[in-house]
């Protein structure tokens, strides 16, 4: 309960944040709903003024004629205000609740944006979805509509029970437990359907996502012939959605009617009690008629409150989802004297660093290695070993649990990230791009990159010919609806994307070791432009990236195990002489034919 009523501050500071909107509305509430109660006033004075007179030919017919139009000109005047105090309300809440949740989503994206990489290891991506959409729906009716329901049911049932008091105490006395009862009912009924209607909701969403995947892997489904297969699991999820709305229906018909019946009990009250009072003269019927009409407008109220304290910890469950991840300290954090790294020349070292993901489970374990500016240095190891650990330490994206990781006498701790990441290039083991032009997705680091500076990144990337080939060239969209490519031309991108930041560090974690000998060539070729005049870790099963490394870390269980250049590992005829030779067996045929390939080429433009 603490929590959730924490929740409720964190909203109403938002709220606050906004108040002269949230104000107008709730003055808006005030006037529409004070005006409302007087319109069974003039009812009232209606019947009992002119109708009832005119029937005991107690007033003069022309008389009566024009109080009567003038009390209608009144009804009219009165509706007419409350509609236009209902449309002012409507708008300026509309405004108001957006606003605030426009605010709420944007501090969740910011902190989302600050998250380290630990942060999203723990976290499940569907659910981190579900929290800036579902929850943020959540939030936004709640301000839009239950919020403004709650402060009006307060008002109306305020004003609407001091009218009926100060008209007929006795009459509003013997109607009142009805209101009790109309609450409770509809207390009950949100609190059986309401999960019914999550239940709806997720089982509408299974049921999506199981025509989703019948569509899209339609292919995979005819090849195995599981057409039967997938129509008995889509008929087994439409069926529970089926009967789930069907319970609801059931709920439905059985609250809906009981709230009838109350609501009728009361107007029998009415009758029964303020009829005898008609008749013995202490009561006019103008009285009577307002008292029912005032017995419809608290039934209102009672709906909302019954139905609103049974959602409301939803509502709240929602918003403390959202604080969370609005909370939630990036374990990443700059030193507030952090200092902003001049330009480096790229000499990196790591000092005895171990690390791991989770405590108790070691990845890393006393690594030390040094790469000199300008040097290309190969991480070689089994699935596992830690080579793409090892480089996520150096632009930060994870803190060593001991040891020093120095960037040209700098820490990495000690300095402010944006300075370091900016010029550290990373092309990572799985590409990432997205869907945006293939010129923006190169320019993604830099922004303000000009045309040719864009285009000189894609050459030496060996990516300009194939965007060339495409029908909108460097405008062409990637993704959805976009340019579908292969994996290779997904990497050269990538590759641009790091060149045109002209890093002093580069990282290549690229694992993609089997591919034609065209390719093989493109990126050797993408790969000798890129990694000249930096200092690049290259991880890779390419013998001929391998062996052209001005030095080759070989781990093994997160430990370096082989350290030195091509010729002095493979003298030592241990673990890299091994690995070496069965990756130059199953890469020979490619080897050799892109050196022919270059040779040639070089052959032909010395002659
Ligand atoms: N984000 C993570 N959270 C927890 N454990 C991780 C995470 N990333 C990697 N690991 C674990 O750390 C170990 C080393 O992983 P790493 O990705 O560094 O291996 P790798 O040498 O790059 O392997 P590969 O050649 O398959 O890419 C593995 O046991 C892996 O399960
Ligand atoms: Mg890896």
């Amino acid at each position: 309960m603490v929590a959730r009523m924490g929740t409720f501050t964190r909203i109403c500071r938002y709220i606050s944040r906004n108040w002269p909107l949230f104000l107008v509305s709730v003055s808006c509430i005030l006037v529409s709903t004070i005006v409302s109660v007087q319109v069974p006033l003039l009812i009232r004075a209606a019947i009992d003024n002119v109708i009832t007179p005119l029937a005991e030919n107690r007033l003069e017919i022309e008389l009566g004629k024009s109080t009567l139009f003038t009390l209608i000109l009144e009804i009219i005047g009165l509706t007419a205000v409350v509609g236009l105090f209902s449309f002012i309300q409507r708008y300026a809440n509309t405004y108001f609740s957006q606003k605030v949740v426009y605010d709420i989503r944007n501090d969740a994206f910011a902190s989302l944006q600050n998250q380290s990489f630990a942060f999203y290891d723990k976290t499940h991506t569907g659910q981190l979805l579900s929290k800036v959409t579902t929850d943020m729906d959540r939030i936004r009716r709640f301000l839009g509509f239950q919020l403004t329901f709650l402060i009006s049911s307060i008002i109306l049932l305020i004003v609407t029970l001091y009218t009926m008091f100060s008209i007929n105490t006795m009459l509003t006395l013997f109607i009142l437990p009805i209101m009790p009862c109309i609450f409770a009912t509809f207390y009950s009924f949100g609190k059986k359907i309401r999960p019914l209607f999550t239940q709806m909701r997720e089982q509408y969403g299974s049921l999506t996502s199981v025509l989703h995947e019948a569509i899209t892997g339609i292919r995979v489904v005819k090849a195995f012939a599981q057409e039967d297969f997938e129509r008995k699991k889509f008929a087994s999820k439409n069926d529970k959605y089926f009967q789930t709305t069907l319970a609801s229906a059931k709920i439905r018909a059985l609250y809906i009617p009981l709230v009838g019946f109350l609501i009728g009990l009361g107007t029998i009250i009415i009758f029964w009690y303020g009829g005898f009072e008609v008749i013995t003269g202490t009561l006019t019927i103008g009285t009577l008629v307002a008292f029912n009409a005032y017995l419809a407008m608290l039934v209102m109220p009672m709906r909302f409150f019954g139905m609103f304290i049974s959602g409301y910890h939803r509502t709240m469950a929602a918003g403390n989802r959202i604080f969370e991840v609005i909370d939630a300290e990036t374990e990443i954090k700059e030193k507030p004297d952090a200092l902003t790294l001049p330009k480096l020349k790229g000499h990196v070292k790591f000092e005895n660093v171990s690390f791991s993901y989770r405590k108790g489970r070691p990845i890393l374990k006393n690594v030390t290695f040094e790469a000199k500016p300008g040097e290309t240095l190969a991480l070689l190891g089994a699935t596992g070993s830690g080579k793409s650990t090892i480089i996520r330490l150096i632009p930060r994206f994870y803190d060593a649990s001991s040891g020093k990781i120095i960037v040209n006498d700098y820490d990495v701790r000690d300095v402010k990230l944006k300075s370091l990441r900016k010029q550290i290039g990373i092309v990572a083991q799985e590409t990432f791009l997205f869907s945006m032009t293939i010129k923006e997705n190169i320019a993604y680091g830099k922004p303000e990159a000009k045309m040719d500076e864009i285009v000189a990144a894609a050459k030496a990337a060996r990516a300009h010919e194939f965007i060339s080939t495409l029908p909108k060239g460097y405008d062409s969209r990637i993704g959805e609806r976009g340019v579908t490519l292969s994996g290779g031309q997904r990497q050269r991108i990538a590759i641009a994307r790091a060149l045109l930041m002209n890093p002093r560090i580069l990282i290549l974690d690229d694992s993609t070791s089997s591919v034609d000998v065209e390719t093989e060539y493109e990126i050797q070729h993408a790969l000798r432009a890129v990694l000249k005049n930096r200092t690049a870790f290259v991880i890779t099963q390419r013998v001929s990236t391998i062996r052209n490394a001005d030095k080759i870390i070989f781990l093994e269980k997160g430990e370096i195990v082989e350290e030195g250049t091509h010729e002095t590992l493979m003298a030592k005829k241990g673990a890299y002489y091994q690995i070496y030779q069965t990756l130059y067996e199953t890469q020979k045929p490619n080897v050799e034919a892109v050196s022919e390939h270059t040779s040639s080429k070089q052959e032909e433009t010395e002659q």
